[in-house]
Parts: structure tokens; sequence; C-alpha cells
């Protein structure tokens, strides 16, 4: 199969691991006979460098025109007093929302070599962590109405978190489909104790519930969310949540595991293309220095594969290839443990390409 794939490798670590997720999927190519063809895209604080903005439409025009997009990571120190419309993370949500991305899988796993990795004390995590987080893209407070306005001689900020029915009702059975794949058990997620916009969204989700009867669905407010992650992982398996409540429990989530350079995620729309980076930043303090764990961004490169293109079995390909490599002991800084080897950002790449 012929595919093409707008890569946008962006700022920090992103170059470095955006490289060895080319490597891996460029041996997938040769080994199952695809062809990949890459369009690399600059985004983020390398392009407010270039052109004086954080995405060019030409950039946006080549992600549109695209089969998929590999994303590595956005931003930096260097510009975080860029005005508000060109800040890095700008040229991210715009992506997101050009591309009609409303759907975020954050998968979190641990995986069984790096179990002493995790923070959590063995009996928390004994059961097992694997959970997805179904995390709406493109609305609510990220997208909603801002200002800064002078009232009485003082400045008052405000940002609008608006979902519409039916904005809720699509990422909801996103979440119910997935539900049904994996082990038929949703938790949705919000604060309907205090918004509006959580309200609409359980009577939503209350909604959907009836057609898919199969799946043991329960609410649960945010708060107690992020408590019961840390008490009690295992009791998750898929959860869906607005915007904001999913971009502070992935990261909660990812941290059971140890470390967040291991995970991967898929952004994804009504049709077949899709966005695809690991869920770390772009960790400017380690750029450059060629220790990065690029294991995130190959897992996301194989989600590529298997969300957007249909080819699930190269996807486990690259899934088994990089158990193998860390069954034998190999690892980043970020995972390193006792006996094992310790190994660069390329030499992992290598590792995981040769494997396959
Ligand atoms: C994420 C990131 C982004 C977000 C930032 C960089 C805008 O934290 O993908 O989780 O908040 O969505
Ligand atoms: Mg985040």
């Amino acid at each position: 199969m012929k595919k093409n794939i707008a890569v946008l490798p962006g700022d920090g670590i992103g170059p470095e691991i955006i490289a060895e997720a080319v490597k891996v999927l460029d041996k997938i190519a040769d080994k199952y006979g695809h062809e990949f063809e890459y369009n690399y895209v600059d985004i983020g604080g390398c392009s407010i460098d270039k052109y004086g903005v954080p995405i060019t439409n030409e950039g946006m025009e080549i992600c549109k025109s695209s089969d998929s997009v590999l994303l590595g990571a956005v931003g930096g120190p260097k510009w975080d007093n860029c005005p508000p419309e060109i800040r890095a993370e700008k040229a991210l949500l715009a992506v997101r929302k050009e591309l009609n991305l409303f759907a975020n899988l954050r998968p979190t796993k641990l995986f069984k070599y790096l179990a002493s990795s995790s923070p959590l004390k063995e009996e928390v995590i004994g059961g097992g962590i694997d959970l997805l987080i179904v995390r709406e893209l493109t609305g609510g407070v990220y997208f909603g109405a801002k200002k800064t306005e002078n009232i009485d001689g003082q400045l008052v900020a405000t940002d609008i978190m608006p979902y519409s029915e039916s904005e809720i009702e699509r990422i909801g059975r996103v979440a119910f489909e997935t539900a049904m794949k994996r082990n038929k058990k949703l938790t949705s997620v919000d604060k309907a104790n205090v918004l509006e916009t959580s309200r609409l969204w359980r009577k939503t989700m209350h909604r959907l519930s009836n057609e898919y009867p199969e799946v043991e669905y329960s609410d649960a407010l945010v708060d107690s969310t992020a408590m019961q992650l840390i008490k009690n992982p295992s009791q998750f398996d898929v959860i869906v949540t607005e915007n904001m409540f999913g971009d502070i429990l992935s990261d909660e989530a990812s941290m059971l595991t140890g470390s967040i350079g291991m995970m991967p995620s898929a952004s994804l729309s009504s049709g077949t293309r899709g966005m695809y980076e690991p869920i770390h930043g772009s960790a400017p303090d380690i750029a450059g220095l060629n220790i990065a764990n690029p294991l995130g961004t190959i897992l996301s490169a194989a989600m590529m594969l298997r969300y957007s293109f249909d080819m699930a079995e190269e996807a486990e390909a690259i899934e088994r290839a990089v158990d193998k490599v860390l069954d034998e002991g190999y690892r980043t800084g970020d995972i390193m443990q006792e006996n094992c080897k310790k190994v660069t950002c390329s030499e992992m790449g290598t590792l995981v390409a040769n494997k396959l």
C-alpha cells in the first residue's frame, strides 16, 4: 500500500524521537511491501523562528491532504512569551480543529518489565493496568471564547466552556464502540455536581448507554476519578471525558506506569485520517542529547498503522518488537533499572527496527 504521511517533528526532543519512528516505519515498509512517503512540516517554535507563525497555511494544507499525520512535540521556554495568537501550542490546537480530530485515544498500559518503574506499590498495580482514556479534543474550554478585560480598574479573564449535545454524542459513540471492542466497561467522567456542561454530558451519555446494553456503564466525578486512579487503577477499562479533564487525567494515568515516555496517542476524526503523537512534551532540558525515549512515538506510529491504514499485523509487529527489546533489558535513561543496558534514543530505535 502507498501512504503519504505528514511528519511534524516540532521542537525540543521532537526531531530525535520522530527520526526513530521513521526508522521503524521504513523497516515496516520494506518488510511488508508498503511505500510510505514523508512530507515534513515545521510546527511550533521552529516554525515561529522561521516564518513568524507556529504553522504556515502550506503546512496545514500538507496535513489536510495527507493520509495521516505523525507529530513529535511542540513548544519550549524560548517561545513561552510569544503573544497568545502565535504560541507554539496554538498550532497543535489548530491542526486538531482543522482536521476535526475530536477523539483522542490515550492508552495506559503497564509493561510487565517496567512494573518497578511505577511509583505505585506492587499491591496497588498487581492487578495490572490497561486502561484507555477517550478524550474529547476539539471542544470545551480549549476552544470556547476567551477574553481579558478591564472591569472596575482590574483585569478580569474569562474562558468559556461550551459543549453541544452533538459534540458529546459523537465522542460518546467512539467511547462506547471502543469499550465494546475491549472489556465492555466504560466510565464517563464529569463534574456534574457543579458544571452545566457536565450535566448535559451525563444526560447524553445516559441516553447513549441505552443503545449499548452490553457495556457496563458508570458515571464518576473528575476529582474522585483522580483519586481512584491512584488508589485502584485496575478498576478502569475505558474512560471518556471532556477536553481539559482528559488532558489532566491522561498525564496522571501515564505516570502509573512509570514513564510518560512510553505512552502513545491517536487523535481521530470520523474518517480514517488521524494524528499520532506521544503524550509527553518537548522536554527542552534533554533536547539534542540523544537520550530521550522514542518508544512513545514508535508506539504512536504503530497506532497510525492500526487505526488509519488498517495494518493491524504491522502494528502488532511493532508492539511485539518493543516488548522484546524491553524483555532483553534495553532501557533509555527515563526507564533505566538495575542490571539493564542503558541505550541512547537512536540505539533504541535501531534495536526496535532490527527486531522486525
Ligand atoms: C496534550 C498537551 C496539549 C494539550 C498542550 C501542549 C496544548 O498537554 O496534548 O496533552 O493541552 O492538549
Ligand atoms: Mg497534556
